[in-house]
């Protein structure tokens, strides 16, 4: 038995749904199917990305006897999320609408050491002749109203599957830890008050931002300076 098959006979026992007519039961099965494929797709292609960004990083320490990556976070979208965004779009709830408009159901963040060590990820992936770069915001060079900085790349990544092979866009941000830190905690305070933040609160964020990202090109012109670079 397939996988549709199976979610067509769990629905069969649910009485709510043997309740109503077939087409609910029909419907609700190929929701469920379209969303599981995918979640499957934009998983795997997740691991792509993940894959060749653990390669490159033991390329480093092989090479050069150090690591460009701290950390590597990744998320799928949830259901409410997509549903969410969808709505703020005026968008049909749909796997299909979410597939052709959303391009950050499958997201990647990179924390690294130092600012090159992003600009470095960013040409090895831009580099990469099976991936095609959909989109790119440089907010260091340029950073955000909020004081963000961070560079954001959206991927098209090939997914080899048992039959043929089909693309998904990843979303990568990648960062320095500084700037990760920054990140987290404004985000914190953004969204989990309630309450707008006042202009004052956000001027000084933004400030708080502006001191991380000067300790930042101080710690990389240490890290060159020591290592002769300069
Ligand atoms: P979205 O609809 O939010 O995805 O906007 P977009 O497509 O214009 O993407 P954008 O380049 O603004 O990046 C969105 C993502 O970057 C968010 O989901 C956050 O993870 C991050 N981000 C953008 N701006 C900020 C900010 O001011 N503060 C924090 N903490 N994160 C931000
Ligand atoms: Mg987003």
């Amino acid at each position: 038995m397939d996988e549709k098959e199976f979610y067509m006979e769990a629905f069969d026992n649910l009485p709510a749904l043997t309740d109503n007519n077939e087409s609910v039961k029909e419907t609700f099965s190929h929701v469920f199917y379209d969303f599981l494929q995918l979640s499957h797709l934009y998983d795997s292609a997740i691991e792509v990305v993940k894959t060749y960004l653990n390669i490159l990083d033991n390329e480093f320490s092989v090479k050069f006897q150090r690591n460009p990556i701290h950390n590597i976070e990744s998320r799928l979208k949830s259901p409410q999320s997509i549903i969410g965004k969808l709505q703020k779009k005026g968008l049909p709830l749909s796997t299909d609408a979410a597939r052709k408009n959303l391009l950050d159901l499958a997201g990647i963040r990179v924390t690294c050491y130092y600012i090159s060590d992003i600009y470095a990820l960013v040409d090895m992936l831009g580099r990469r002749d099976d991936f095609t770069v959909i989109k790119r915001k440089d907010y260091i060079k340029k950073p955000k109203p909020s004081g963000y900085r961070s560079y954001h790349m959206i991927l098209n990544v090939p997914v080899y599957l048992s039959t043929h092979k089909e693309y998904a866009p990843v979303e990568i941000q990648i960062r320095t830890i500084a700037m990760d830190f920054w990140a987290s905690l404004e985000h914190q305070l953004k969204y989990k008050t309630s309450a707008e933040l006042t202009p004052d609160i956000s001027e000084e964020l933004k400030q708080c931002a502006e001191r991380i990202a000067e300790t930042d090109i101080q710690m990389q012109r240490i890290y060159m300076q020591i290592n002769d670079m300069e």
